[in-house]
C-alpha cells in the first residue's frame, strides 16, 4: 500500500510540475516578442531598430479585432478598413490623443486557422513574402506596434503597423500612457500579458488544472481508503 500512496504522490508532483510551468509560460506577451523579431531582423540588415508605440500597437489590435473574421479557408484576408476607421474607430477605442496621430508609413496583416508562437508567425505569417519583406525592410519607418487577437475555436489575426513618428510624441495614449484597457487579444509596447482569450487558445486554463488537480486529489484518497 506504501508503494501505491508514494506512486500516487510522484503522479501529483508531476501534475504540479506541469501546473506550474504552463502558468510561468501565460506571463508573457508575444506582440512584444514579435516586436523583437522584426528588429533583429532589421538590424542585421543594417537598418535602424523601430520604436515601440504602445498607441500604434493597441491600434493595430483594433485593426486584428475588426478583420477577424475575415480570414479565408486559404488564409488570406479579404478587409479592408478605410482610412477614416483609424481616426474615427481605432484611435477612440484605445484612447490615442487625435492630436498626435502620425503618418501610418505601412502595414502587414496575417491570419491564420490557429494561434502560432511568436517565431513562427514571423516567418509564415508576416514575413511571408517578398512585398512582406519590403515593408518590414522599409528606410521610411521609425515606430511599430504588434497588435493580434483570435477568434474562439477560429481564426487567429496578426497585424503590425509602421509610422514615420521619429519621437514617442505620435499616438500618445491618454491617462498618462496607460489608454483605455482592452478586453481581447494582446499589442506590444504594453506592460499588460494577453487577455484570456488568447491564453486559452494556446494553453489549457489554470481553473481547468486545479479542477484536474481536485479531482486525482478525491482519486488518491478513495483509493487510500479502498486499500485500508
Ligand atoms: C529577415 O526575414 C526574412 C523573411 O523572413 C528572411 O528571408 C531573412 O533571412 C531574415 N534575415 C535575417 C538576417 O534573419
Ligand atoms: C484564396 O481564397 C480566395 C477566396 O476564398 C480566392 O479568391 C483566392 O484566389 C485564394 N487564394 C489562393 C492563393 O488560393
Ligand atoms: C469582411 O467581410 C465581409 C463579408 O465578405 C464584408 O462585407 C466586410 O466589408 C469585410 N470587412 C471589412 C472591414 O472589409
Ligand atoms: C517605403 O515606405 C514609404 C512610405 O509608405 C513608401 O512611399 C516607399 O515606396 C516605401 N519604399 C519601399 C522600397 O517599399
Ligand atoms: C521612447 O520611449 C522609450 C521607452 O520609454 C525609450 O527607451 C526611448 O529612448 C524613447 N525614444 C525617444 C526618441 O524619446
Amino acid at each position: 500500500m506504501l508503494k501505491k500512496l508514494s506512486c500516487f504522490c510522484w503522479f501529483l508532483l508531476s501534475q504540479l510540475l506541469l501546473a506550474a510551468l504552463v502558468c510561468s509560460k501565460d506571463h508573457g506577451n508575444p506582440a512584444n516578442d514579435i516586436v523583437n523579431l522584426i528588429n533583429d531582423n532589421r538590424t542585421s540588415h543594417k537598418l535602424s531598430i523601430l520604436n515601440d508605440s504602445p498607441g500604434l500597437g493597441c491600434m493595430a489590435l483594433q485593426y486584428a479585432e475588426l478583420c477577424k473574421t475575415n480570414c479565408t479557408a486559404n488564409n488570406t484576408i479579404d478587409c479592408k478598413p478605410s482610412e477614416d476607421d483609424f481616426t474615427e474607430i481605432f484611435a477612440p477605442n484605445c484612447g490615442v490623443e487625435l492630436p498626435t496621430f502620425g503618418t501610418i508609413t505601412g502595414r502587414i496583416v496575417g491570419c491564420q486557422s490557429k494561434y502560432l508562437e511568436p517565431p513562427l508567425a514571423f516567418s509564415h505569417v508576416l514575413a511571408k513574402d517578398k512585398k512582406a519583406v519590403s515593408v518590414l525592410q522599409n528606410k521610411s519607418h521609425w515606430e511599430v506596434g504588434v497588435g493580434m487577437v483570435g477568434v474562439h475555436k477560429g481564426p487567429f489575426f496578426w497585424c503590425v503597423l509602421f509610422s514615420s513618428g521619429r519621437t514617442n510624441s505620435t499616438f500618445v495614449l491618454e491617462n498618462r500612457g496607460l489608454g483605455i484597457k482592452q478586453k481581447k487579444g494582446c499589442y506590444s509596447g504594453s506592460s499588460l500579458p494577453c487577455s484570456s482569450g488568447l491564453k486559452l487558445a494556446p494553453y489549457p486554463s489554470n481553473v481547468m488544472i486545479m479542477s484536474l488537480l481536485v479531482y486525482q486529489l478525491q482519486q488518491l484518497y478513495s483509493n487510500v481508503f479502498l486499500a485500508m
